[in-house]
């Protein structure tokens, strides 16, 4: 019935989160109301951390990344948990700077950074600019130059491997704005004027080929793709990049029969090919990057909401409105993303009705759901949604000029808000 080991039901019969009763946390904090649950963030991130142990002699880092949920107190986990950090812009680099977290271990990714995100990033002693086109390779030598910097580089790379997931988060194939494609001779052309460079140093390659995957293979084969160009660059060039960063993308539960890899299979396979492709083409075996973003909050956040309205449209469907919708998730909206939703107060029971459920925002695509089976709902009722904690908060929006609710965190049987919740103040607060 559940997406993740950290809900539950208690003897109410309500839907429990790190051991709290959804409805105390929706009294206590209102609705809507995003909750992440802190021991289920941490067992993520240490999945990674122990899987490269286990599989790769832990020679390598998770990172994560923050585009997925990005403030102060995340970054502060990350780095408590050993990770390392994938930032892309200069707002997500300003607030892991603000969380202490270590500069070295992030790394700056974008697919068009801004002279002025490059100096923010030398100037922070950020370890590592993964970068992503020609012109930036210049723009990044020529603002290193004017501060003595040598930032270390890897290049981003379109290794051309398709992976089954939705087609607007499909990011490898040729036909991306992301990276370099090494068919073309571009990677490689890259690789050259990095080369040629004063002040940059090529120390690895990235690819990122796509989210909410659920199979190992085209990890396994991105990865033999990139070890390949890697002996080439070697060949070519005398130089051997040491960092081969194979990117984000593992599956999470969404809905209950939603088949997420094991880690293990997934670390025993991509460890396997690398250590294959190494010993064939005569390479060290590269300090392993990987860089999760769902798969870390991801299944440990949900949301409240309260339910407004239930409107029955005889033979058609039955709306159900709540206090929030496309603003805190867009999701559904922008991709067609399926959830599990429960009536929190009833979630021991069966969902025996269907409902399809409406934000409360002034477009009719803003939904959350559609003829989705759901507890008996009422005006009053909390309606929990699973496995928003990924890419919903840091998607937010304000159209209509609803603010975004407040994300909240349990532990040890408590609550504490970590980003508070937006004031009808703040929806003017810049206005001029
Ligand atoms: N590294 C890079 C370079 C990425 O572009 C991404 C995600 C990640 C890592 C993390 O991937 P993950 O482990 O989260 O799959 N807004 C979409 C997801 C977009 C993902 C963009 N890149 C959604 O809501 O599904």
């Amino acid at each position: 019935m559940f997406t993740s080991d950290c809900l539950n039901v208690n003897d109410k019969g309500h839907l429990t989160i790190g051991g709290v009763d959804t409805l105390d946390l929706a009294a206590r904090h209102g609705t809507p109301v995003l909750v992440m649950d802190e021991a289920q963030v941490r067992e993520n991130c240490r999945a990674y951390t122990s899987s490269i142990a286990q599989y790769y002699g832990g020679h390598g880092m998770a990172l994560y990344a923050s585009k997925a949920f990005s403030c102060k107190e995340i970054c502060r986990i990350a780095k408590e948990e050993g990770l390392g950090l994938d930032v892309v812009s200069g707002g997500e680099l300003y607030t892991a700077l603000a969380a202490d977290f270590p500069p070295q271990r992030i790394y700056f990714h974008g697919n068009n950074k801004s002279p002025a995100e490059l100096a923010m990033a030398l100037e922070a002693g950020v370890g590592y600019i993964v970068v992503d086109n020609m012109q930036e390779i210049e723009l990044l030598e020529d603002v290193a130059a004017k501060r003595g910097a040598t930032p270390q580089v890897l290049l981003r790379i379109k290794p051309g491997v398709e992976a089954h997931t939705h087609e607007f988060i499909r990011t490898g194939q040729i036909d991306s704005k992301f990276g370099f494609a090494l068919e073309t001779g571009e990677a490689m052309a890259a690789a050259h004027a990095v080369a040629q460079t004063q002040h940059l140093s090529l120390v690895g390659i990235h690819c990122h080929i796509g989210s909410q995957i659920f199979d190992v293979a085209p990890f396994e084969l991105a990865a033999e793709v990139l070890l390949g160009f890697v002996a080439k660059v070697k060949d070519e060039l005398g130089i051997e990049m040491s960092q081969l960063n194979l990117g984000g993308g593992i599956g999470i539960k969404y809905l209950p029969d939603d088949n997420a890899p094991s880690y293990t299979v997934y670390f025993e396979h991509v460890a396997r090919m690398i250590e294959t492709q190494c010993a064939a083409l005569g390479l060290q075996k590269p300090y392993l990057l990987l860089e999760p973003g769902r798969s870390i909050p991801g299944p440990a956040g949900i949301t409240l909401y309260t339910v407004g309205n239930v409107k029955e449209i005889p033979d058609v469907r039955t709306y159900v409105a709540v206090d929030g919708g496309m603003g805190d998730n867009p999701r559904y909206m922008m991709y067609g993303a399926k959830y599990t939703l429960l009536n929190a107060g009833k979630a021991g029971e069966d969902a025996t009705e269907t409902y399809t459920v409406a934000g409360r925002y002034c477009e009719s695509g803003d939904l959350l759901a559609e003829h989705t089976k759901i507890q008996p709902l009422q005006p009053g009722d909390v309606l929990a949604v699973l496995s928003t904690g990924a890419y919903n908060y840091s998607m937010a929006l304000n159209y209509n000029r609803v603010p975004k609710p407040p994300v909240v965190m349990v532990r040890d049987g408590d609550s504490r808000v970590i980003v508070r919740g937006e004031s009808l103040e703040d929806m003017a607060r810049l206005d001029v």
